[in-house]
């Protein structure tokens, strides 16, 4: 089949690069000069595991393009991906879908043949109803069908993702269009992955419904953390206790510094307007974003308080910036609002990061930034681990705890037993079980 993707961000790069591999002929479109023309340079612009031979095998074999000219890419396509971004509107919350409206618009410009309109983008509920009408308004003629079809890839794991997704949901409002869906992902669907076939607005709802929920059981955990700090238990134990209760199950109870990233924080905000705009008010999920805002903050608290008495002028090593490991996306990063508690208070603030660093530079312009985890650490008063790389899940902390001027460590993501931690001779404190000495500490 041949595809256009019209965006060539995080998914269509990924979606783009996956169907040509699937054997489809890929065009992935986008505005952004210097992007497409680093592709074609084989240049990757997002770290991504995978992704760059991915991308290379299958322009090699003729199957992948990339082009800044949508017209070329849309003539002659069977099927049209939007996958530009939603971001959140400035001021109110509501997903922008000023990108997803003008690709409409600029896709409707260039029809010809019979295709499918396909919004992979996360669209609020009735967005692919304005898609239609933007369509037939300007080709009124053409055989075009808007269909639906979130995406639900994780950045850092998307090429498994995509390749082996839990399902695929189609939003619908024809067979015809259907059946072209259906041969789009005969490659996942021979492989037994599910198909979804839902009316359109169905499947815009799925993909809201699905981030929210995964978004709430992630703050339930947070939540459930600070709860055994207070009482003195120990939140892994109890994750693991009611994760093995098949109704609940176990992904998705790792307590954190709270939600961040591309997706969590802006679908679950546009969402809440919806259910504003219908009256259908989601009482859960404005407590998970209250709380999960909140967290964020309190996490640099947490910080401080580890610190001991006086924070201004002590250092503090920030490991991992970008809101998940195996991605440089540091768009929400809880590390973002740590900086700033910390920085509020007079710390002084090193950061490292795998891959997130040049990211990270703009947006935290006064951290230090390092070239390792021990290098970070040299001097400090207390490193924290924010973001749960694998590179950082076996430091050795003898060699951190000697090199720093006060020895404090806050685990955020609890990837060391706090026995070792106090073993290497540094004060623990982590998430979701009460700090458990106050070696180090000048309070
Ligand atoms: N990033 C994720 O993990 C993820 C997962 C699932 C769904 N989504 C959703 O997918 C959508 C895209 O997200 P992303 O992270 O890939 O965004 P992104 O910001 O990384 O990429 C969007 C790209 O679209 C391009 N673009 C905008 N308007 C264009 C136009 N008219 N023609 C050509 N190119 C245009 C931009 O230049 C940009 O490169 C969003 O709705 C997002 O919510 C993202």
């Amino acid at each position: 089949m041949r595809i256009a993707i019209i965006g060539t961000g995080y998914v269509g790069l990924v979606s783009g690069a996956c169907f040509s591999d699937f054997g489809h002929n890929v065009v992935c479109v986008d505005k952004d000069v210097a992007k497409i023309e680093a592709l074609e340079r084989g240049v990757i612009p997002i770290f991504e595991p995978g992704l760059a031979q991915l991308v290379a095998r299958n322009i090699a074999a003729g199957r992948l393009a990339f082009t800044t000219k949508l017209a070329a890419a849309v003539a002659g396509a069977e099927a049209i991906f939007i996958a530009v971004g939603t971001p959140s509107r400035r001021g109110d919350g509501h997903a922008d879908l000023s990108y997803v409206y003008g690709a409409a618009r600029e896709i409707a410009a260039e029809l010809k043949g019979p295709a499918v309109i396909v919004t992979k983008s996360t669209v609020p509920v009735g967005t692919g109803d304005e898609v239609e009408r933007i369509l037939r308004e300007a080709v009124p003629a053409a055989r075009a069908w808007v269909v639906s079809n979130p995406e639900f890839l994780r950045e850092g794991a998307a090429i498994e993702d995509f390749k082996h997704p839990d399902r695929i949901v189609i939003g619908a409002e024809d067979s015809e269009a259907a059946e072209i869906m259906r041969e789009v992902y005969r490659p996942l669907y021979l492989n037994k992955a599910p198909l979804l076939i839902t009316s359109r607005r169905t499947a815009e709802l799925i993909k809201y419904a699905a981030n929210a929920f995964l978004a709430t059981k992630i703050t339930f955990i947070n939540e459930i953390a600070d709860l055994c700090e207070a009482v003195g238990g120990e939140v892994q134990d109890v994750a693991r206790g009611i994760g093995l209760d098949g109704r609940i199950g176990s992904k998705f109870l790792h307590p954190g510094p709270g939600y961040g990233g591309s997706c969590f924080p802006k679908d679950t905000v546009a969402l809440l307007k919806t259910a504003e705009d219908n009256h259908a008010p989601l009482r859960i999920v404005e407590a998970v974003v209250k709380v999960n805002d909140a967290r964020k903050r309190a996490m640099g608290r947490k910080v401080i308080r580890a610190l001991g008495k006086e924070p201004r002028g002590k250092i503090v090593a920030l490991l991992g910036l970008a809101f998940k490991p195996n991605t440089d996306d540091m768009r929400e990063a809880p590390s973002i609002d740590i900086v700033r508690v910390l920085e509020d208070a007079g710390v002084q603030v090193r950061g490292y990061d795998p891959e997130s660093m040049e990211q990270a530079r703009p947006i935290m312009p006064d951290v230090e930034l390092c070239s390792g985890p021990y290098e970070a650490a040299a001097g400090a008063d207390a490193v924290v681990l924010v973001t749960e790389w694998d590179q950082l899940r076996a430091l050795d902390l003898e060699r951190i705890a000697a090199s720093m001027r006060r020895k404090v460590l806050v685990d955020l993501r609890n990837i060391y037993p706090p026995e070792e931690v106090e073993e290497a001779g540094l004060a623990w404190h982590g998430i979701g079980r009460p700090a458990r000495s106050i070696v180090g500490s000048d309070g």
